[in-house]
């Protein structure tokens, strides 16, 4: 018995002796050799006039390296934050200055060694000048992705559909690119865990059935799909869409936005240049959670009445320009 009891209290002091170790911070997890080959492998494609990648060296740990996060348990690559995130100069800022802002930005091809990142789920290139090229189909197989951004890096041509495999999606924004979609939305029906939905810009006049793939995504909250040229569908259906509350329909060719008026978690609506016509609906007056309401620039009817604002008592931000309204309005 007493033998017994002595085995199992050093078996207590060598558990306790590896927590301690463990959480020393001399013994930080290093990165895994393979996956650092992977990022080498990826950068070597990569054009980086501004050198944002120069602590990407071999032999170093590549949990150290810029933009590179790893699980602090486990040393494998769990998020790539390469996204550059200064924004632009204003438009009256200096040559230099515009010059050192594109030079900052990361260019040249993706290479498919990103797959190898088998526990990659944050992958953000968002605000690059990818010069033209489509997005790579590898990205559609790399399932463990929670976090996807390829917004504003000048990607091009059609949207992968196997992006729909990316199961475990909670964002997910191809926003201010050239991309188009010839047929269907169908393939982001399968994204159940979606949060945020951004495909502005992307053409989607031929993906008819954009409402029908979005409307049953029970998580989306944000959905932004401003100059898609997006008319309605040939069926308007009764939507479903449960969290959503920041809807962007801007610069659309929409006509008529009934369907909206289910919609009552809804905060953030804008629906300006989205070819709305005839009376302001006074369907918003039942959107007691909204906050931002922008309807500039359609041609309402002159006639339309605005009582239905005294309803919206959370309303902070309104906008009625060049919607065609004309009179004396008292803004209750
Ligand atoms: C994606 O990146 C852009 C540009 O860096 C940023 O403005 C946007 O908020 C990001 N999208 C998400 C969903 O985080
Ligand atoms: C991935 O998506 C493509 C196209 O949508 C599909 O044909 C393929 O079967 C999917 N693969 C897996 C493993 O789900
Ligand atoms: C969108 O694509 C359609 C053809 O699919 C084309 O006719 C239309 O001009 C495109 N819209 C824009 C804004 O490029
Ligand atoms: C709407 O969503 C709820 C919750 O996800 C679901 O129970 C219901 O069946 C859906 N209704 C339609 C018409 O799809
Ligand atoms: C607003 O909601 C009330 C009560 O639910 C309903 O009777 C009315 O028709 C709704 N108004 C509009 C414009 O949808």
């Amino acid at each position: 018995m007493k033998a017994v009891t002595i085995s199992l209290f050093g078996f207590l002091l060598v558990i306790a002796a590896a927590i301690i170790s463990f959480c020393d911070g001399n013994s930080k997890v290093l990165c895994i050799g393979s996956e650092g080959q992977a990022l080498l492998t990826f950068k070597q494609d990569l054009i980086d006039r501004s050198n944002r990648l120069s602590s990407w060296v071999e032999g170093e740990d590549c949990c150290e390296w810029h933009g590179v996060f790893c699980n602090s348990l486990t040393g494998h690559v769990k998020e790539l934050h390469l996204g550059l995130l200064s924004t632009s100069p204003d438009a009256y800022a200096p040559a230099a200055e515009w010059d050192a802002y594109f030079r900052s930005k990361l260019g040249g091809k993706i290479n498919p060694s990103l797959v190898d990142l088998k526990h990659l789920s944050f992958l953000d290139l968002s605000n690059n000048e990818f010069g033209g090229l489509a997005i790579p189909e590898f990205i559609g197989s790399m399932k463990s992705l929670t976090y996807l951004n390829l917004s504003w890096a000048n990607f091009v041509g059609a949207i992968p559909h196997n992006l729909g495999n990316l199961s475990k999606l909670h964002y997910l924004d191809l926003g201010i690119n050239s991309l188009f979609e010839a047929q269907t939305l169908q393939w982001v029906s399968g994204l159940s865990s979606l949060q945020y939905l951004g495909l502005s810009l992307a053409n989607l006049s031929k993906a008819t059935d954009w409402l029908q793939a979005t409307h049953n995504l029970p998580s989306l909250v944000e959905l932004h799909l401003s100059g898609c040229s997006l008319n309605n569908g040939p069926s308007p259906i009764s939507v479903n869409y449960t969290s959503l509350a920041v809807l962007d329909l801007s610069q659309n060719m929409l006509s008529s936005v009934t369907w909206i008026f289910n919609l009552r978690s809804l905060v953030s609506i804008d629906l300006s240049s989205s070819g709305v016509e005839g009376m302001i609906p006074s369907g918003f007056q039942n959107m007691s959670s909204l906050k931002f309401l922008d309807l500039s620039w359609n041609s309402f009817s002159s006639s339309s009445t605005l009582n239905w604002l005294s309803d919206l008592n959370q309303l902070q931000f309104l906008s009625l320009n060049s919607v065609g309204l004309q009179g004396n309005f008292q803004v209750p």
